[in-house]
């Protein structure tokens, strides 16, 4: 990095933001700057996670029925807490909690968004030192300002989010979040402990050479998708090579993705009839980060994901995604 550049940190950057946008109230401004503090103590539970005794299973089902982990447990936790704190968020619904939570103080009622998330994505990588993440999605609320959030606050096609991002908990610690405008890629500085402006106005490669999948589950997805994998996969040395990556944490694949490019896809199959990602936590903010960085975002091979109406908070969807002639191609083959 040019050190005579100046760092941005996000707080800055969002105060300079909201300055472009005299009519803005900074609502949303001051969200992301809760949620990023948020991200800040969860990140510190992730990196000790080997030696506290925050490692492992709770002992608990959430209402997936799948178990979950402490981890899961803390972020959720400090999500909830700091966004109950914030004067921006009226209430929240995670994926850990079986119904939406309203927040009940003067201050909160007043405010103008609600935020859906899945406050610890890949829980399964958490044992083995591979990255996890955190998603979120903010909507603006239908229900009038000043009385409590209502379901139906929650339940909005994800073309109507105002914001989306997701925090990686990688080999570097990231916050990356998309506005109607662009997105935004911060990186924590551990040595001052605040995220700073490290990937500006993030696009996504129109091409690439990497598909993701879980190829495990190969001979129970449907004919069509099968085929769309197997355009992936080399014949023989002639044939265009496609690398495979599949991490088990959709907050790393889409950032790979973002950044390299590529296609990721999670089918429908067998025991997950509707597919295994949850439209409002996973899918409906990812595909609306990865549109604004200009790639595309799929339900089937005619369906444009953020425009379905959820029906359920939990409800799930199979989801296509990534860059622009990848999933071209992808569509081709699917609709022929
Ligand atoms: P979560 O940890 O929030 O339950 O989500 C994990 C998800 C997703 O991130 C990942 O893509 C998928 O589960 C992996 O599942 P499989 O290993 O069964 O494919
Ligand atoms: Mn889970
Ligand atoms: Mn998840
Ligand atoms: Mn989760």
């Amino acid at each position: 990095m040019n050190l005579k550049q100046k760092v941005m940190t996000l707080d800055e950057f969002t105060i300079q933001e909201l300055r472009n946008y005299p009519g803005a109230t900074g609502q949303l401004s001051g969200l992301l700057r809760d949620i990023g503090l948020a991200a800040k103590r969860v990140n510190v539970e992730v990196n000790k996670a080997g030696i506290a005794d925050i490692l492992g299973e709770a002992g608990k089902t959430n209402v997936q029925g799948e178990s979950v982990k402490k981890l899961d447990e803390f972020a959720n936790e400090q999500f909830i807490n700091s966004l109950e704190t914030s004067i921006s968020c009226c209430g929240v619904a995670s994926e850990e909690n079986e119904n939406f939570i309203p927040f009940h103080d003067e201050h909160s009622k007043k405010s103008k968004y609600v935020v859906l998330m899945d406050p610890l994505d890949g829980s399964s990588n958490i044992d083995v030192n591979v990255s996890i993440g955190t998603i979120f999605s903010v909507y603006r609320r239908l229900s009038p300002e000043g009385t409590e959030c209502e379901l139906e606050d929650f339940l909005q096609p994800g073309t109507r989010q105002i914001a989306a991002g997701y925090i990686i908990y990688g080999s570097s610690t990231m916050m990356v979040y998309a506005t109607r405008r662009s997105v935004q890629g911060f990186t924590l500085d551990p040595s001052i402990g605040e995220f700073c402006l490290s990937h500006p106005n993030l696009k996504c490669p129109v091409d690439s050479d990497i598909f993701s999948v879980n190829v495990g589950y190969y001979h129970l997805y449907e004919e069509k998708i099968r085929k769309s994998i197997d355009h992936f996969m080399a014949r023989n040395e002639n044939d265009r090579i496609y690398r495979h990556r599949f991490v088990g944490c959709m907050v790393a694949e889409i950032h790979r993705t973002l950044i390299q490019g590529g296609i990721f896809m999670y089918p429908a199959f067998g025991k997950y009839s509707s597919g295994r990602l949850r439209l409002c936590y996973e899918c409906n903010p990812m595909s609306f980060i990865m549109e604004k960085a200009g790639g595309v975002s799929m339900a089937n091979g005619k369906q444009r994901l953020l425009e379905l109406k959820p029906a359920q908070l939990h409800q799930r969807m199979p989801i296509f995604i990534g860059s622009k002639n990848m999933m071209d191609t992808w569509q081709h083959i699917i609709n022929e």
